[in-house]
């Protein structure tokens, strides 16, 4: 279809233009569409828990949060390179804390969910984005490894090894759960789709979720919104 004149062009909204740093990836765009709907009004104070290359806090940034983004493994200035049980900030000093696909390799597991607890200050809002590997099944494996070819390593792509290795080194959502039990009150989760954000060719959201709606795969992916009691 040919593109509308200029002045009938429709435009992207704001909110959208500004999480352009996140509009890369598959998924990101909805992850960061979570995000927003479960934060507080900017301005307010965030904890971004795990932040990777820190392109969600930075287009939180630029939509009026003060993040603090933390990853031991940073490698950019804007991404404070610390573990969260090691962070040290005053106490209940943010407003809101985020965490996408990172709690499940928080390692000691209750110290550092009882320090995201000592951050978030109470009724803060803490806002979960998560890969389940108790759901990570062999049907999904097989989708993944077939989804993924070549891009994953050789040593991975036997569905066994690979479920083997992952629940060797991921914490279950139940156990995320049961360490943020203490001081935050955390709502249902809302599975879905989680696959197909995981280093896969474009475009396969929809084939994940089709076969989550048949029964063909399990939905590895879960959202949750709690608060700090
Ligand atoms: C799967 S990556 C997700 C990165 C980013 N949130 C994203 O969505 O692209 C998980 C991140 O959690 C970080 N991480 C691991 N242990 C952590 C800890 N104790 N405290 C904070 N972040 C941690 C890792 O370094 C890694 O960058």
């Amino acid at each position: 279809m040919p593109s509308p004149p200029d002045s009938t062009r429709v435009r992207r909204p704001v909110s959208v233009r500004r999480f352009r740093a996140v509009d890369d990836a598959p998924g990101s765009i909805a992850v960061a569409g979570f995000v927003r709907a479960a934060l507080p009004s900017a301005p307010a104070r965030v904890l971004e828990v795990g932040a990777g290359a820190g392109e969600l806090a930075e287009a939180l940034t630029q939509a009026g949060y003060d993040v603090l983004a933390i990853d031991p493994a940073a490698q950019t200035p804007h991404v404070r390179a610390v573990p969260l049980h090691e962070l040290e900030v005053s106490a209940a000093s943010f407003d809101a804390a985020v965490a996408v696909v990172s709690l499940h390799h928080l390692e000691p597991l209750e110290e550092s969910c009882r320090r995201l607890s000592e951050l978030v200050r109470p009724g803060g809002v803490l806002v979960i984005d998560e890969f389940d590997v108790a759901r990570f099944d062999e049907r999904a494996a097989r989708w993944l490894i077939d989804a993924r070819g070549e891009s994953l390593a050789v040593e991975h792509r036997d569905p066994e090894v690979l479920i083997a290795e992952l629940r060797h080194h991921l914490h279950t959502l139940d156990d995320i759960r049961k360490a943020l039990d203490e001081r935050f009150t955390v709502g249902e989760p809302v599975r879905g789709p989680y696959l197909y954000r995981w280093g896969v060719p474009a475009g396969l959201r929809e084939p994940e979720e089709e076969l989550i709606a048949t029964g063909g795969l399990p939905a590895t992916g879960a959202r949750l919104v709690g608060r700090r009691r």
